[in-house]
C-alpha cells in the first residue's frame, strides 16, 4: 500500500489495502459548500515531512510566493503544449489552457509531485498516487475534456446562437453559500475566458453536492443543470 496520505478513516484504509496499489484518495466526508477543510485539496490530509498543519499551503503562501497565481506556492508544470479539444462543429477558438487553469494542471496533468510546494520537490504525482487511469488525472491530452482556454463572449454567441449570452444570463452558484451574478461574472475567468474554474470552485465554498459527492462544481449536475447554464439544448 502506498503511504503518502494520512489514513484518517479505517474504512478507507481497508479499501486501500484490498485495492492493492490503488490509493484511496476520496474526500474525507467533507460537505459541498463547507469550505476547503477536509477536501482533497487540504494539505493536512497529506503526510509531508511528518504532519502538515496548514490548509492553504499546497497552493498559497503569504511570503516568497511565485507570480504564477495569487500568492502561488506550488511548482508549475513544464508542459508547454497540451493536446487541445477540437471538432468539426466547434466555433470557439480554443487555445492552450489559460494561466488560471495552469494552476490546476500543476497537479492535475500528472507531471509534478503533489507535494512540490514551498520550494520542496519530489514525491508522488497524481499519476503515481492514483494510477494513470484515475479520473482525477486530467493529463496532457485535453482533447477528451470539455474545452477550456477560449473566450466565451458576445462574438462567440453571435456565431453560435445555441449559447446563452454571458453578460446578461443570471446564474446562482453554490447551495449552502450562494452568489448571484451572470455567466460572465460567476463562471468566466476575468469575465470572458472558459477555464477549469468556470465549472469548479477549488475552495469548495460556492459548490453544489453531486451524486458521487465529488466534483466541486458551482452548479449541480442533477438534470444537467450545469450544462444548461450555458448551452441552449
Ligand atoms: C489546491 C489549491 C488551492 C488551495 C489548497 C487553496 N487555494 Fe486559493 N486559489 C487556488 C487557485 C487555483 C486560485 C485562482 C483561481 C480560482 O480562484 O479558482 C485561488 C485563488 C485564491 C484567492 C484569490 C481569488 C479569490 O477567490 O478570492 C484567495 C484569496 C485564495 N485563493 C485564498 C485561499 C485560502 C485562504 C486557502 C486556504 C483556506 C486557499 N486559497 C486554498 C487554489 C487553491
Ligand atoms: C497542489 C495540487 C493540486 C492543485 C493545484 C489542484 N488540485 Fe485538484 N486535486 C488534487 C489532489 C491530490 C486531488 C485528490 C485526487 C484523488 O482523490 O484521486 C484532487 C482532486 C480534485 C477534484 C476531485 C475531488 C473532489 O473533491 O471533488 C477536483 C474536481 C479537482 N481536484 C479540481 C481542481 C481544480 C479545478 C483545480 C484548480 C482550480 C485544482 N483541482 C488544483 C491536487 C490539486
Ligand atoms: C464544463 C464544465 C467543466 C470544466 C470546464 C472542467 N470540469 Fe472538471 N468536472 C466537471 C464535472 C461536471 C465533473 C464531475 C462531477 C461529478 O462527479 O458529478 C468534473 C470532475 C472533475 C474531476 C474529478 C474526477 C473524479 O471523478 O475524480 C477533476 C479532478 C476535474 N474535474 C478537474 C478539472 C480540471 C483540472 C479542469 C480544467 C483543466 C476541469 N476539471 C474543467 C466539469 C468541468
Ligand atoms: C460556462 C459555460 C458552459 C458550461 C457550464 C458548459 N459548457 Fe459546454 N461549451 C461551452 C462553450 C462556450 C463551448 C464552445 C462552443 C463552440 O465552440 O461553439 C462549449 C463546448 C461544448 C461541447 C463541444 C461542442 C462542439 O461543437 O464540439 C460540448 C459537447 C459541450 N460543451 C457539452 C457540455 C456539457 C455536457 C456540459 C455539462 C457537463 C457543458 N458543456 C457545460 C460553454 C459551457
Amino acid at each position: 500500500m502506498l503511504n503518502l496520505r494520512i489514513v484518517w478513516n479505517i474504512g478507507i484504509f481497508v479499501v486501500a489495502c484490498l485495492g492493492g496499489t490503488q490509493l484511496a484518495m476520496a474526500q474525507t466526508g467533507s460537505t459541498a459548500g463547507q469550505g476547503i477543510a477536509n477536501t482533497s485539496h487540504d494539505a493536512r490530509l497529506w503526510t509531508f515531512l511528518g504532519t502538515e498543519s496548514q490548509i492553504c499551503v499546497m497552493c498559497h503562501a503569504p511570503h516568497n510566493a511565485t507570480s504564477d497565481g495569487p500568492l502561488w506556492n506550488h511548482a508549475m508544470s513544464a508542459v508547454a503544449s497540451y493536446k487541445l479539444y477540437g471538432s468539426s462543429s466547434t466555433l470557439a477558438t480554443i487555445g492552450q489552457p489559460g494561466p488560471t487553469s495552469k494552476l490546476c494542471l500543476s497537479c492535475h496533468d500528472g507531471t509534478v509531485a503533489i507535494l512540490s510546494f514551498g520550494g520542496n520537490t519530489g514525491g508522488m504525482t497524481l499519476i503515481d498516487a492514483a494510477g494513470a487511469t484515475a479520473r482525477s488525472v486530467i493529463g496532457q491530452d485535453l482533447s477528451n475534456d470539455h474545452p477550456i482556454g477560449f473566450a466565451y463572449d458576445a462574438a462567440l454567441v453571435a456565431k453560435d446562437p445555441t449559447k446563452l449570452k454571458p453578460t446578461s444570463t443570471p446564474v446562482t452558484i453554490g447551495a449552502s453559500s450562494t452568489r448571484l451574478g451572470t455567466i460572465a461574472t460567476m463562471l468566466l475567468d476575468g469575465g470572458t475566458k472558459m477555464e477549469c474554474s468556470s465549472c469548479h470552485d477549488v475552495h469548495n465554498k460556492f459548490t453544489v453536492a453531486t451524486l458521487s459527492g465529488r466534483g466541486l462544481v458551482k452548479v449541480g449536475t442533477g438534470g444537467s443543470a450545469l450544462c444548461l447554464t450555458c448551452h441552449i439544448k
